[in-house]
């Protein structure tokens, strides 16, 4: 907002009875979602002129899922790559294809999603918890204080739509021989340092869920270097064998597995392949407002923001600042609300940390009193994993995530926001940070 107008502003806090920045919501904050539109209408038009919604065959096929792998590749230089039915598929894939089973610990940072978790109990492994650090990722010096005779796999989170130590802890996987897997579900489109998220690890993963930078609804990615691996990964995300002119083929006896039934489906493929070829527009939108907000209210001490180690990578959608005590971010939050900095009704636009569920490893009630999907108690009760008992996963348990989680605040980037919401963002912050900081 221009400085004339925010002179003449109401400087009292809407919280306190003042007049708001603004009334109305500010865009949804779904990435792609608010994109769709004729390019991918016309492509899944394509799919059900040709009555063909099934990618290995069909009277007309339109091989959209097929496409989108091969612009995928070509895109990001990757030998292989495997579109899912979602991104929890994929990082279950992922476990599967790497022999991941009971006796194993898979290390996962405790920001994060659910699905990790979960697909590191469905395998039969134990999720052995690394805290994070001001990248709001793994911390790399956590991680090889964690790392035991049991560690199997790395699962990297690049959370919030930008990697943290991605190059440290690659390195570290390689000196341990620990397979790396990159989760980038949140942060498809990102990069550090000129190499692309999903290019460090053995196996990187991908979410197109609604709330993500690209979408079909649902849906997912995986991508890998190996070609034995990746004829696995290829059986497993299918119904356990290779596909041979798009029927199964059962005869390879290296080939005959347990598949989990995750294949994408043409029509999600024409969706995804209109939205993969928008990802750069989407998260260069993102970014370009989201950093101009960020330099904007650099200048005040008390807002400390999450550590991006390369901006031009970051693919935007999150803005994290830190305070410096929980009760002022409550405070802030709700003060920033009130000054309009709100999405439409059910959208998750400005939130405390501690309204951000599923993404924390104290919040996760199947983790902390250890669940099981089975009678007999596994994975927990296996006798390989007799270790788990003496592992608390309750609040506590990682000290900088646990601090982060309470000093912290999330502002989703929407990828339609105007010059105007822009400088309504940031004189909203300034105007609540005068009050509250008593600047
Ligand atoms: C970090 C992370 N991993 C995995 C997933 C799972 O993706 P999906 O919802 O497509 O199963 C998500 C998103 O929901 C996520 O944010």
């Amino acid at each position: 907002m221009k400085e004339t107008q925010a002179s003449t502003q109401n400087e009292q806090l809407a919280i306190n009875g003042g007049e708001p920045v603004r009334t109305e919501p500010l865009p949804w904050e779904l990435p792609g979602a608010l994109w769709i539109g004729e390019e991918e209408r016309e492509l899944v038009n394509r799919v059900i002129t040709g009555q063909s919604p099934f990618r290995f065959y069909g009277p007309d096929p339109q091989h959209m899922v097929e496409t989108l792998e091969k612009e995928w590749c070509e895109k990001y230089g990757h030998p292989h790559a495997l579109a899912v039915s979602s991104g929890t598929a994929a990082l279950s894939i992922a476990l599967s294809a790497l022999h991941i089973s009971p006796g194993d610990e898979v290390l996962v940072a405790g920001y994060m999603w659910v699905s990790c978790i979960s697909a590191i109990v469905r395998s039969g492994a134990i999720p052995r918890l690394v805290d994070i650090d001001d990248t709001f990722c793994m911390d790399p010096e956590d991680l090889e204080t964690k790392i035991n005779s049991r560690s199997r796999a790395i699962l990297l989170v690049h959370m919030s739509g930008a990697p943290g130590h991605v190059s440290r802890i690659a390195d570290i996987a390689r000196e341990h021989s620990i397979p790396l897997i990159e989760d980038c579900a949140q942060a498809a489109g990102a990069s550090q340092n000129n190499t692309n998220a999903g290019q460090f690890g053995d196996i990187s993963t991908f979410s197109f869920q609604l709330n993500k930078n690209m979408t079909a609804g649902d849906g997912g990615m995986i991508v890998c270097k190996d070609d034995a691996l990746f004829d696995r990964i290829f059986a497993l995300h299918d119904l356990g064998y290779a596909r041979k002119d798009g029927r199964l083929d059962t005869s390879n006896e290296d080939c005959q597995y347990w598949g989990l039934g995750a294949r994408m489906s043409d029509l999600t493929g024409a969706m995804a392949l209109a939205q993969f070829r928008k990802l750069g527009q989407i998260t260069g939108a993102m970014r370009t407002a989201k950093w101009k907000i960020r330099e904007a209210l650099s200048a005040i001490p008390e807002l400390q923001f999450r550590n991006i180690l390369d901006p031009q990578g970051d693919s935007g959608p999150f803005l994290i600042t830190t305070f410096p005590e929980g009760d002022l971010c409550a405070r802030f939050i709700e003060a920033l609300r009130a000054e309009g900095i709100r999405g439409p009704q059910n959208s998750l636009a400005c939130l405390t940390m501690g309204e951000w569920g599923l993404h924390w490893y104290f919040n996760i009630p199947s983790l902390t009193e250890k669940r099981s999907n089975s009678k007999d108690g596994f994975p927990w009760t296996h006798p390989a994993n007799a270790f788990s008992g003496d592992i608390d996963y309750t609040r506590g348990a990682l000290p900088v995530c646990d601090d982060l989680h309470d000093r912290s605040a999330l502002l989703t980037i929407s990828s339609k926001l105007t010059d105007r919401d822009v400088d309504d963002i940031i004189w909203a912050f300034k105007k609540v940070a005068k009050t509250l900081f008593n600047r």
